[in-house]
């Protein structure tokens, strides 16, 4: 599975980079507002490091979905446009998908709503897990429907787990196929860690120096 950062804190991306892990970023308008810079030199930044940034509209209508798209793909040639789901943004996927434009379908609740983007043509489809959870429905059932459904009619389109909350979410979603999860900085650096190693670690130096001393 590919390991995405849901950011677009460059300094967040560089260290996850450094780790030799990171396979891709997803930004939306209030990650890209939170940090306040300009929006074509970030998107730039994040598409030297790595080889997929999802890059959002903000137009509702089509036609500014599909004009603010193509400008989008310019930006940097490993930008995935990010577009909404629905009505006007199928029409945008459809349209963008068909001049060589990866898409990023986003804000996907539904299984149904992940096959209409994929047969529009979107490169990935967003389901956000953690959203679904927050109203007291299974996110995760929604991901495995999706991989269903791809799954019986041999549907390329990338299942990418989004609003991911915490490493269970990352988990689960491996273990349900999900190709792609997109994750904040805090959970990806939470499956680092267990207990056990931090004190195993400290046992083996205990003993280490207890023969050896202290180099
Ligand atoms: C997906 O690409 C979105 O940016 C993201 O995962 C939304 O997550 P949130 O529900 O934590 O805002």
């Amino acid at each position: 599975m590919k390991i995405f950062l849901d950011t677009a804190n460059i300094e967040e991306i560089r260290t996850a980079h450094s780790w030799g892990i990171l396979d891709g970023v997803t930004t939306n308008p209030s990650l890209a507002a939170k940090e306040g810079r300009p929006f074509e030199e970030m998107i730039k930044e994040i598409g030297d490091l790595v080889d997929s940034v999802s890059a959002e509209v903000i137009s509702t209508a089509a036609e500014g979905m599909i004009k603010e798209g193509l400008k989008n793909s310019k930006i940097h040639k490993n930008v995935y446009v990010k577009i909404p789901m629905g009505i006007e943004g199928l029409k945008a996927i459809s349209a963008l998908s068909k001049k060589g434009v990866r898409i990023n379908c986003t804000l996907i609740f539904s299984a149904n709503q992940a096959l209409l983007a994929a047969k529009a043509g979107a490169a990935y489809v967003s389901p956000f897990i953690g959203r679904i959870d927050d109203t007291g429905h299974d996110g995760m059932q929604v991901v495995r429907d999706i991989r269903q459904i791809f799954d019986n009619y041999d549907i390329k389109t990338q299942l990418l787990a989004a609003s991911i909350r915490h490493p269970v979410h990352v988990l689960e979603a491996a273990k349900a196929g999900a190709d792609i999860a997109t994750m904040p900085f805090k959970v990806l650096e939470m499956m680092t860690k267990h207990p056990l190693t931090d004190k195993g670690m400290q046992q083996f130096l205990d003993d280490w120096n207890k023969v050896y001393g202290k180099k």
